[in-house]
């Protein structure tokens, strides 16, 4: 679950989030950010009536501690807690003197469609491009829009590859699939078509080419021909997930940087195999390798297994969650341009004739 979904005010001052809260701390303090457990645990009716000293050991707490409701009276934060109904006081004061997450800002993965589009009315024109380049360069994915119909976007596709590499910063690269990727269930030009995306089938978050040793940098995705129904696609910046996830959970995402996953593609005609870690994010970039479908059975330590899966799909939840992702349907002459070392990409199950070209580029 994400913390943007679930993020809920119960009162003024107060907000849910996954799996802590948000109290404004009063006049000029701030807010406060406290995890469930920890405000559970320090109960204040969980002290002896004598001594004041704690009661409670979090260990005697369910695992999923979190609040019915919360609201803020006056100088003190109540909590009733799931699924007893037990009832807990802060107060405000107490709570500033031990705020140990103070005015925290959380950087989550955007998802405003408007900042990637690139509106091109008159068509694939060199200012088109460049705007589509310069979109790419900060948001790591732009979507070049037209406004108008267009007849037949196939036979753009060699002006749009020529135009995107007049400018001096790509270069096609031609993989097992081809030069020209033709992703519909007909394809008779490919002899790698024995994976999703050839199927209608939905494809969920994934990179390309993540068994490469140098998976390739960008994918043009050129809508050709819709789908009758479904065929949506969504793109999550990896990137900010990742950091979002350092911010608040490092373990788990020092266990997704440090620790190698083999993935493993065999096809009719094709067979790699490259172990790496899925996150990296030091002094030589981002990059990220992530793909449910080509990852062999993970080979860890015993003592690491539970760890890895717990980091692992708090990572996915994370992206997973449509709050956090770019999501659009490529109409006929659109075309989506990613940065496959930054962005994870999917599209929906779909019926009908969707026809979409994907092209890959390093840079020149
Ligand atoms: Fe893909």
């Amino acid at each position: 679950m994400s913390s943007k979904e679930n993020l809920s005010v119960t009162s003024p001052g107060v907000h849910l989030g996954p799996t802590w809260l948000r109290v404004a701390l009063g006049d000029g303090r701030g807010t406060g950010d406290f995890h469930y457990r920890w405000l559970r645990h320090q109960c204040d009716r969980a002290r002896h009536p004598l001594t004041g000293e704690r009661t409670l050991c979090s260990s005697e707490l369910p695992d999923d501690v979190r609040p019915r409701r919360a609201s803020l009276d006056g100088d003190a934060l109540t909590v009733v807690w799931e699924p007893d109904g037990h009832e807990s006081r802060y107060a405000l004061a107490w709570l500033d003197a031990h705020a140990y997450a103070r005015d925290r800002v959380e950087h989550l993965p955007p998802a405003d469609v408007t900042a990637i589009s690139v509106n091109a009315p008159e068509g694939i024109t060199p200012g088109a491009l460049d705007r589509l380049l310069a979109t790419l360069d900060a948001r790591g994915v732009a979507l070049l829009r037209r406004p108008l119909p267009v007849a037949h976007p196939e036979d753009e596709t060699e002006a749009l590859l020529d135009g995107l590499c007049a400018r001096g910063r790509l270069a096609v690269v031609g993989t097992h699939f081809g030069r020209i990727e033709d992703l519909r269930t007909d394809n008779t030009t490919n002899q790698n078509t024995d994976q999703l995306g050839y199927t209608d089938a939905g494809v969920e978050l994934h990179t390309d080419q993540p068994f490469l040793e140098q998976p390739p940098r960008y994918q043009l995705l050129q809508g050709i021909r819709s789908a009758d129904e479904g065929g949506e696609n969504f793109v999550v910046d990896a990137r900010a997930a990742s950091r979002h996830l350092r911010e608040i959970d490092r373990p788990a995402w020092e266990l997704l940087t440090r620790t190698p996953v083999r993935f493993h593609r065999k096809q009719k005609a094709f067979e790699r195999i490259v172990d790496a870690p899925i996150l990296r994010d030091d002094d030589r970039g981002f990059f990220v390798r992530y793909s449910y479908f080509t990852t062999a059975p993970f080979a860890l330590p015993f003592d690491l297994m539970e760890p890895w899966y717990r980091a692992w799909d708090r990572f996915a939840r994370l992206v997973r969650d449509p709050a956090h992702q770019y999501r659009f349907t490529l109409s006929p002459g659109d075309a989506l341009l990613y940065d496959n070392h930054r962005m994870l990409h999917a599209r929906t199950g779909f019926r009908g004739p969707r026809w979409v070209r994907g092209v890959y580029f390093n840079p020149a």
